[in-house]
């Protein structure tokens, strides 16, 4: 348990040994299943659970602040890292209501089966008074689900915005102090989880203007004390701003699409084009998300299994279209043995992303001089495309 200010508390877990997420997620860092306890002179009410093999910590923090009754439960989000605990909760703290919006309680309804009657639903703007202490809600749907909503406590100006500005990242400090790390942290979350709902966050930011936030506490991370940074960073990772760089996720087989890679890289080089290069049989997923975050061009490199990419390269693609980068070119280099349909089937798998398509260079085998001088030509036409938008 730790304070964040006189009758604020953090409650909630760290996970050290956590390294997925969803099955999916590589959290190298860990993470932390944030709960805050905001104490009233009359009512109490606990923001959020814990993942629920963390029930036992969460027990352990209320109880050291020195709570015996919870009032509400504010549940901010029905993902399970944060809901998980609300039936545990109500069966030990009986007189809990849970607070939250219509679309939450369906969500959670389904999910947990949490009795109905448990329930006050609350609309976007609407407030809760502790007594001395007040919870405004806000709606602030598709960070990353649609029922999502954060509070803002008015006499305090905390806001816990649930997932919205969290990291995956396991640290005992409640408040951040080693910016460089949680930019990293932050900037990961923001690849793997924000990005497909860019549009939605400049939204949210856009609303978070209204508010005096001298602190804010995500549901995952440590808590910001001098919240501009983490602002500051979400409006330039959801701007329009695409960077002078090229992402390079390449998977070469018999070194053929290997030899153009090189090459391509080293004529990027040559252009003083940043090139951010990820060899697919060993790529950390999120740290080749977080390169889209601000990459102007993507270039797949490949060869061909059968008719179509080789699979490391089909599930890369399926990966970056959901995702949707801001990504505003891209192309596909690669080698195919006797037949196929590799480049089409790519363009396919990347349909979400609003790219203009620079021609493939391709080879049949080994790549020949023709096909290094058409790699030469495909980084010529990229540092044009970045020129035309004033990046190179
Ligand atoms: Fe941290 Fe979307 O749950």
């Amino acid at each position: 348990m730790r304070k964040l200010n006189g009758n604020v508390f953090a409650v909630g877990a760290i996970d050290f040994d956590r390294r997925l997420f969803d099955k999916l997620i590589p959290t190298p860092d860990g993470t932390t299943y944030n709960s805050y306890l905001v104490k009233g002179s009359e009512k109490t009410a606990l923001l959020d659970t814990v993942d629920p093999p963390k029930l036992d910590v969460l027990l352990g923090n209320i109880a050291r602040a020195n709570v015996e009754r919870i009032d509400y439960l504010i549940c901010h989000h029905a993902e399970q890292d944060h809901s998980g605990s609300i039936n545990d909760l109500l069966t030990i703290f009986p007189e809990a209501m849970v607070v939250t919006n219509a679309k939450c309680k369906v969500a959670i309804v389904d999910h947990l089966d949490t009795d109905e009657d448990k329930f006050i639903v609350v609309d976007d703007g609407e407030t809760l008074s502790l007594g001395d202490k007040t919870l405004k809600f806000l709606n602030i749907p598709w960070v990353h689900w649609p029922e999502t909503m954060g509070s803002y406590l008015v006499e305090d100006k905390i806001l816990f915005p649930c997932d919205f500005f969290g990291s995956h990242l396991a640290t005992s400090k409640l408040f951040v102090d080693d910016f460089g790390l949680l930019y990293e942290s932050a900037k990961r979350y923001y690849a793997e989880i924000m990005m497909p709902f860019r549009t939605h966050i400049k939204k949210h930011l856009a609303k978070l203007e209204d508010y005096e936030i001298e602190m804010i506490a995500p549901s995952h991370g440590p808590v910001y004390n001098k919240p501009k940074f983490i602002i500051d960073a979400y409006k330039d990772w959801t701007s329009d701003q695409v960077k002078n760089q090229v992402v390079l996720p390449y998977v070469s087989m018999h070194e053929s699409t290997r030899i153009m890679v090189d090459h391509f890289v080293d004529a990027m080089i040559q252009r003083d084009i940043e090139v951010i290069q990820f060899n697919l049989a060993k790529t950390d997923l999120g740290k080749l998300a977080m390169s889209l975050v601000d990459a102007a061009t993507l270039v797949i490199g490949t060869g061909t299994v059968l008719t179509g990419p080789h699979p490391l390269a089909a599930y890369v693609c399926f990966l970056i279209n959901a995702l949707r980068p801001k990504t505003r070119f891209a192309s596909i280099i690669g080698s195919y043995g006797w037949a196929g349909k590799m480049p089409e089937q790519i363009q396919n798998l990347i349909k979400n992303l609003k790219v203009e398509l620079i021609e493939p260079v391709i080879s049949k085998g080994c790549p020949k001089e023709t096909h290094l001088k058409a790699v030469d030509e495909l980084a010529d036409t990229i540092l044009a495309k970045h020129k035309e938008i004033n990046i190179a």
